[in-house]
């Protein structure tokens, strides 16, 4: 099948129908009303925007999520703006379905209304970067450039956001560090349209600095000084914010998921199929075979997974496990992976290694003879020899990794993420076997089909 052709099969898919889009406008326009009226009641000068891919109309079909902004006055003072924020959002969602509050930088209200999440974020009615003062305030300014930018390539947009959903790189959130909406779009505005993004993967790497929105021309230092700070930080792309030229629209994408988009692009690009937007059954297939195929082993600590969101969970689970990796490596395993996750109530981590027994002794050394503490340790060790004038002796150690792994917890030698820890001290550590939900991420570990660019 040819680009053109797969292209005409996805877009229907993708594309909120007549009726999605009626329903969406008149949630708008029905919460727009309530908005204003609340604000009239609370006797508050409060703005209401939409902002995000609703408002944009960049939102995937059956993905509508409604992000109401309730813009402050730049003259309220932070303390105020977050308190009768608060209040506006409990008052507008009352009138709605039902809510719960939520947190980023500052509380907001998260409600749903006729099965719709409607999330109320009070923020400052910013008119330009200057005004900016919390972290949502670009929003506004966001909505308003991708507004004026877009040009109606809004399908473009819908089509390269699909792309990197099925190719797991899509969101800025720290547990995937792929692409946010706002640099698809931007993407695409660059680029002109979903394949011209994909052709340039490689140019955009070497180009590595977008500009588009002139920055370098109308505020060089300030733009400069993000393309430093950014470059030291070895970001794979600059895309200084069109709103902004203090942020780096690209600061979440890793390498790992830039790379991952760079492999697919060429392969689509080389034979396009509707797979890439809907992602593909991973193959399975059995881990022991795998361990056997491989001759190492597989070492599985299984705990009850601490009540945490995803992008608190992962990050401490990351951290543990090259705490683990580290710790290992000094006790004389080699670690050639690991894998972290949750599956249900239940966190894991993996790690595979070499062996899993290691020699029953380490060889200590110890003091030169002539000393009092070389008296010391001749006394207290059993065979005791010198090389040089140093004294040695061989010190007895746990041989087998589960073993080992039990003592490094318990003499607290692992760097771990600080709201895990509990929870794997109290880990069962399996080794060579895990429970039956965990048998295919295991095979999708130790095969690396989990990672596997190849198709
Ligand atoms: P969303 O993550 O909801 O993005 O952030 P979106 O554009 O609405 O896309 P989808 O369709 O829901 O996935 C809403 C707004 O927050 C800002 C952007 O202004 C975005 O439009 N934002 C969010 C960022 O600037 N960067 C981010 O990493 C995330
Ligand atoms: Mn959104």
């Amino acid at each position: 099948m040819d680009v053109e052709a797969v292209i005409e099969e996805v877009l229907p898919r993708i594309r909120p129908t007549e009726d999605e889009r009626a329903f969406v406008e008149g949630l708008m326009k029905e919460l727009e009303k309530l908005a204003v009226e609340t604000i009239g009641e609370l006797g508050l000068d409060v703005k209401p925007y939409f902002v995000g891919s609703l408002a944009k109309d960049t939102y995937l079909a059956g993905d509508h999520d409604i992000d109401l902004f309730l813009a402050f006055p730049l003259e309220t003072p932070l303390e105020e703006l977050r308190k009768k924020g608060l209040e506006l959002g409990k008052a507008i969602a009352e009138r709605l379905d039902s809510y719960e509050l939520a947190y980023a930088e500052h509380p907001y209200v998260r409600a749903r209304y006729k099965g719709v999440k409607v999330d109320l974020v009070p923020c400052y009615d910013v008119k330009s970067w200057g005004d900016v003062r919390t972290a949502v305030d670009r929003s506004i300014l966001h909505n308003r450039w991708v507004l004026e930018n877009l040009n109606g390539r809004n399908e473009e947009v819908r089509l390269l956001k699909r792309f990197l959903k099925g190719i797991n790189a899509y969101g800025s959130e720290i547990y995937v560090r792929g692409f946010s909406g706002y640099l698809a779009e931007i993407l695409v505005i660059k680029y002109g349209s979903f394949l011209e993004v994909l052709k340039n993967t490689d140019f955009m790497l070497r180009q590595k600095i977008i500009d588009p929105g002139n920055w370098l021309k109308r505020e060089y230092e300030t733009a400069m000084r993000t393309i430093r700070r950014e470059a030291d930080a070895d970001r794979p792309l600059i895309v200084i914010d069109p709103v902004d030229p203090r942020r780096n629209v690209a600061a979440n994408l890793s390498w790992e998921r830039y790379g991952v988009f760079y492999f697919r692009a060429h392969q689509f690009l080389e034979r396009p199929s509707g797979e890439f937007f809907f992602g593909k059954e991973k193959r399975s297939g059995n881990y022991l075979e795998e361990l056997r195929r491989k001759g190492t082993h597989l070492v599985t600590l299984a705990f009850n997974a601490p009540n945490l969101v995803e992008d608190v969970l992962i990050p401490q689970l990351e951290r543990s496990a090259r705490g683990f990796e580290k710790a290992l490596s000094r006790e004389g395993f080699s670690v050639l992976g690991w894998d972290v996750g949750r599956k249900g109530e239940r966190a894991f981590i993996m790690l595979e290694v070499d062996r899993r027994e290691r020699e029953r002794v380490k060889i200590k050394p110890g003091p030169e003879f002539f000393t009092e503490r070389g008296w010391d340790f001749y006394r207290k060790n059993e065979r005791v020899w010198i090389i040089g004038k140093r004294l040695f002796a061989e010190k007895a150690v746990k041989e087998d990794v589960s073993g080992v792994i039990v003592e490094l917890i318990e003499k607290n030698r692992i760097a771990m993420g600080k709201n895990v820890r509990e929870n794997i001290r109290n880990a069962e550590i399996l080794l060579d076997y895990v429970p039956k939900e965990l048998e295919n991420e295991a095979y999708l570990f130790l095969s690396r089909e989990k990672w596997n660019l190849k198709e």
